[in-house]
C-alpha cells in the first residue's frame, strides 16, 4: 500500500472519530497482513455489499497498541492478523468482542476459531521442514521431533525463539508432549543449531539452499514465493532444497500431522460499525473470498468443501497433507510457557 493511500485512510478514520457516529456504509479494517491481493479482496466486498472498506495496514504489535491507545473511541471495527498466538495476545488485551454468527460457526471448523467467537481463522499455513538435498538424508527429518537427533548436530536453522511462529510451534509440542518433553525438544534443537537464530522464515530456507544450514523450519508459503521468483539465486535455492511436511506417518504423535496455524480476524470491542464488521467477517469465509486468499498467498482455506486449486501447492504434494487438528487456540494458552522455555534453553 502506498503512503498516500495510507494517509487518506487515516484521515477518513479521523473523520469518523470526530463525528462520533458510525457511517452505515463503512467498515474500518486494521490489518497486519500485507498482501496486495488482500486489497482486491476488500474491493470485491464493497462491490457485493456497498460497504466501503477503510484499510489501515501496519505491523501487528503497532495495530494492537494503536487500538489500545484509541480506547473506547477507536474507529477500528475489525482486526486482522496472522498467527493464533497474535490473536491470543490481542484478545488478552481485551480488543475483541464475542460474535455469534451461524454462518461463521457453520463454515469455519471449531479448531480454527475462538470458542466464544472472539476471532475466526480464514486461512491456514503449515510450518514445515526443509533440507539440503546434497547433504541431508530426508529420512532423518520426517518429524519435528527428529530435529533433535544427534546426526543433525550443527545443521539446524530456525529463527528467533521470541518469534510468534516458533512460540506457536513450541506451544503445539507442549500440548502434545507436555512441558518437560517440550523443554527437552527446544534444548535439543538449540544444541543442533548451525548458527545463532537470525533473519526471517525466508532466510532459513535460503540458509539451506546455500548450504549454511542442512535443515531449517519455515512456513510453506515462503518456499512457494521462492518457487515463483524470477531471481536465479532464488531458483537455485529451490533447486537444492527439499521440503518435508512433517509428522505424516507413524504411531501416536509421529503421525499427528503437520503443524498448522491460521491468519484470522475478529470484531473489535468498541467497533462503531459492528454489523458491517460481522458482514465483513462472513464475507471472508465465502467461497469466493476463500479462493482469493489461496491464490494470493498460497495458503489453504479453513472452510471445508471450497473448490480450489493451486498449481504450486499441487507440485509440492501439499494438497493431501495430513494436518495436526489440535485447536489453534491452545498455542495462545501455552504461549507464556513457551517463551519461558525458549529463554531457559537459550533459544535467543
Ligand atoms: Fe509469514
Amino acid at each position: 500500500m502506498s503512503t498516500s493511500r495510507h494517509l487518506l485512510a487515516t484521515t477518513c478514520l479521523a473523520g469518523v472519530l470526530a463525528a462520533g457516529v458510525a457511517d452505515a456504509a463503512e467498515v474500518n479494517v486494521y490489518s497486519g497482513r500485507h498482501y496486495d491481493t488482500d486489497a482486491e479482496l476488500y474491493e470485491n466486498f464493497t462491490a457485493e455489499t456497498g460497504i466501503t472498506v477503510n484499510l489501515i495496514e501496519g505491523n501487528a504489535e503497532e495495530l494492537v497498541e494503536r487500538i489500545k491507545a484509541e480506547g473506547a473511541n477507536s474507529p477500528a471495527d475489525v482486526l486482522i492478523t496472522v498467527d493464533a498466538g497474535r490473536l491470543y495476545r490481542a484478545d488478552q488485551e481485551g480488543l475483541f468482542q464475542p460474535v455469534q454468527s451461524a454462518v461463521l460457526n457453520e463454515r469455519i471448523p471449531a479448531e480454527f476459531r475462538h470458542p466464544d467467537g472472539h476471532w475466526f481463522g480464514y486461512t491456514t499455513r503449515m510450518r514445515v521442514i526443509y533440507y539440503n538435498k546434497d547433504t541431508i538424508d530426508p529420512a532423518l527429518v520426517q518429524t519435528y521431533e527428529d530435529l533433535t537427533r544427534p546426526e543433525l548436530a550443527g545443521e539446524v536453522c530456525l529463527r528467533s525463539g521470541s518469534n510468534i511462529y516458533n512460540l506457536s510451534l513450541l506451544g503445539s509440542l507442549i500440548e502434545h508432549h507436555g512441558e518437560a518433553a517440550a523443554r527437552d525438544w527446544a534444548a535439543g534443537v538449540v544444541a543442533n543449531f548451525a548458527r545463532p537464530p537470525e533473519g526471517g522464515d525466508t532466510d532459513q530456507i535460503k540458509g539451506v539452499g546455500t548450504g549454511q544450514c542442512g535443515v531449517a523450519v519455515a512456513n510453506h508459503y515462503y518456499y512457494v514465493r521462492l518457487m515463483t521468483s524470477d531471481d536465479p539465486a532464488d531458483q537455485a535455492v529451490v533447486e537444492s532444497t527439499g521440503i518435508v511436511f512433517p509428522n505424516q506417518d507413524g504411531p501416536d504423535q509421529d503421525g499427528r500431522g503437520a503443524h498448522v496455524n491460521i491468519s484470522g480476524a475478529g470484531v473489535v470491542a468498541n467497533a462503531p460499525n459492528r454489523d458491517n464488521a460481522v458482514a465483513f467477517l462472513e464475507y471472508l469465509s465465502s467461497p469466493s473470498a476463500q479462493t482469493y486468499f489461496i491464490a494470493g498467498n498460497n495458503e489453504f482455506p479453513t472452510v471445508e468443501g471450497v473448490e480450489w486449486e493451486n498449481p504450486y501447492l499441487a507440485e509440492l504434494g501439499a494438497m493431501d497433507v495430513k494436518r495436526d487438528t489440535v485447536p489453534v487456540a491452545v498455542f495462545g494458552t501455552h504461549q507464556q510457557l513457551a517463551q519461558v522455555i525458549m529463554d531457559e534453553v537459550g533459544w535467543k
